[in-house]
């Protein structure tokens, strides 16, 4: 049985890749600092370490677990810290990163799989869907953090021969991802109009995004660590534009509430619209999203229900 370490595996989308690789037979060791990760999100049949992915005594976790396959979700994700402390930001996104890639260097990792951002990484785009080779302009630290990872991914195979794929998320959602974090329009929609408080919404909600499902994304985790891809960058999205009045509009329906949202200032560092062109993942990955974002929000605000 292949063993993989999951960082950010405590995490909303990490847990729900854990489940998934254990589900398919894969042996799971979890990496994570639980600094917004979650012990409530453990798959019991993986091992655990609270280790932070900056610290050097990662390598002991590497030395004894001997993985084969690393997939890295652990990271500073929120877009206004990273420009609040940038610093940060970059200490875990990319030296974190960085002290990650050499401990599977120095332990002879075969592959790794990237959660990096199609949200974040190409600015404004020039075209909608926006395609992998779109131009990368990042707007915020973060953006630029996420792909300075996939730099130094490259160099590490060229150098040392260590498999990679970066999987380009756009918006992910689903059960357990945190309503009280500043990432996650749905949950945090969801959280509020079932607690029966009316939601902001930032700027005036024609904005747009790709919203996929988290369960999708797990599956392009797996496909991404099974195949054997020609290309190294892949978009995981839906190719599917949603403004955020409209996707409030489907919230509201779907938790039948009766709330309005408040429209306040909108937020810096964020693309008036995006989707990504996801055809080269259906083509190299054999990947595509199975979950129409009405079913997904209706499994989302089950999950809320239960929680609640
Ligand atoms: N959620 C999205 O829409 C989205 C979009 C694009 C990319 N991503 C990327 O996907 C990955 C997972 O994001 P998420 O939404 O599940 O966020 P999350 O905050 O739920 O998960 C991140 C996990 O990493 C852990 N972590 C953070 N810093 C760590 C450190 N220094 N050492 C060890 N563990 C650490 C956290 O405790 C948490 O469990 C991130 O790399 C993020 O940049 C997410």
């Amino acid at each position: 049985m292949s063993k993989v370490i999951v960082t950010g595996g405590l995490g909303f989308i990490g847990s729900n890749i854990v489940d998934l690789l254990i589900e398919t037979g894969y042996e799971v060791a979890i990496v994570d600092n639980l600094s917004t990760g979650s012990k409530k999100n453990m798959n019991r049949k993986a091992k655990f370490y609270q280790k932070d992915i900056c610290n050097a005594d990662l390598l002991n976790v590497f030395k004894k677990e001997k993985p084969e396959y690393v997939v890295h979700e652990a990271a500073q994700i929120n877009v206004r810290k990273s420009f609040s402390d940038p610093v940060f930001d970059a200490g875990v996104n990319v030296v974190g990163s960085v002290n990650l890639l050499e401990c599977c260097r120095k332990t002879g990792v075969e592959k790794i799989v990237y959660a990096s951002s199609g949200g974040a990484i190409y600015g404004e785009p020039e075209h909608i869907p926006a395609d992998e080779k779109h131009a990368i302009r990042p707007l915020s630290p973060y953006g630029a953090s996420k792909y300075t990872v996939e730099k130094y991914l490259s160099i590490y195979k060229k150098n040392y021969g260590i498999d990679y794929v970066s999987l380009r998320y756009a918006n992910v959602y689903g059960p357990r991802q945190d309503p009280l974090g500043e990432a996650g329009v749905i949950s945090i929609f969801i959280n509020k109009l079932l607690g029966k408080i009316s939601p902001i919404i930032y700027g005036d909600g024609e904005q747009t995004r790709d919203f996929v499902y988290v369960k999708d994304v797990a599956r392009a985790n797996l496909k991404a660590l099974e195949t054997s891809t020609p290309g190294t960058e892949y978009n995981i999205g839906t190719g599917v534009e949603t403004s955020v009045n409209k996707l409030f509009e489907k919230i509201k329906e779907a938790t039948g509430s009766s709330e309005n949202a408040f429209h306040g200032k909108a937020a810096s560092g964020e693309v008036r619209r995006i989707s990504l062109d996801i055809r080269l993942a259906g083509k190299e990955l054999g990947w595509k999203p199975e979950t129409a974002l009405d079913a997904g929000l209706k499994e989302t605000v089950e999950w809320f229900r239960k929680r609640a």
